[in-house]
């Protein structure tokens, strides 16, 4: 009878009740291609953008415009490329909660803090294929450190300025994405791209 189960079991996935999600050497060229230079521009511009805002209005203002205007961004920066993909940031500490990992981003969560952990080091970015409906994607993760920048708005909950704890309290009861320190890892940037542009 067991033996049965084992048996069907290994038949199932022979005959493909498992996809096959390998990423072919041709995809995954392209995908780091497209990957590298999409994260680079979001973080650049994202960067750009919040040294901007601080300046001239201080770090609630920042603060601000990084809720109201994070998600705007990203679609302007989206338009930029010819290629359909789609962005999000996502962290095992979410600020908001629309940022929530779903499961496989958990796992590529793991997959960083494991790599850190027993190589002190992980890598530059991570692939994954996966289907969803009836669409293949490849989603290229890029790790994201906490950089001094970072502190005022992420760092320890004791050090927030009043008036930012106030508004992020009020904004963001379960605020998760605070008491970082410096080179800390804090997240990803995950850009999906259709398997159907990469040809
Ligand atoms: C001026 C304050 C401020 C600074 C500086 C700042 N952040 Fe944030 N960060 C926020 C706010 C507010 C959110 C929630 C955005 C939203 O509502 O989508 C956020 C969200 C995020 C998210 C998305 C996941 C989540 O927690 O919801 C990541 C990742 C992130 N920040 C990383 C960084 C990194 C890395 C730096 C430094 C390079 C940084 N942040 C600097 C205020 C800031």
């Amino acid at each position: 009878m067991n033996t049965k189960i084992i048996l069907l079991f290994f038949l199932c996935l022979l005959i493909g009740c498992g996809e096959n999600l390998t990423i072919t050497p041709q995809e995954k060229k392209q995908a780091q291609i497209i990957g590298q230079e999409s994260s680079t521009t979001v973080l650049r511009v994202m960067m750009m953008k919040l040294m901007e805002e601080i300046q001239q209005g201080g770090t609630v203002k920042a603060a601000k415009f990084c809720s109201v205007h994070a998600q705007e961004l990203t679609s302007q920066i989206q338009e930029k490329f010819t290629k359909k993909i789609t962005i999000k940031r996502t962290s095992q500490k979410n600020r908001n909660q629309k940022n929530t990992p779903n499961n496989e981003e958990k796992q590529a969560l793991k997959f960083f803090v494991e790599e850190i952990k027993t190589k002190k080091q992980a890598p530059s970015h991570h692939l994954v294929k996966v289907r969803l409906d009836d669409q293949l994607f490849i989603n290229y993760y890029k790790p994201l450190y906490v950089a001094p920048l970072c502190i005022q708005c992420h760092g320890s909950e004791v050090n927030l300025k009043p008036e930012l704890k106030k508004m992020l309290k009020e904004k963001y009861p379960n605020d998760k994405a605070v008491n970082f320190k410096k080179g800390d890892f804090r997240g990803v940037l995950k850009i999906s791209i259709p398997v159907a542009e990469l040809k």
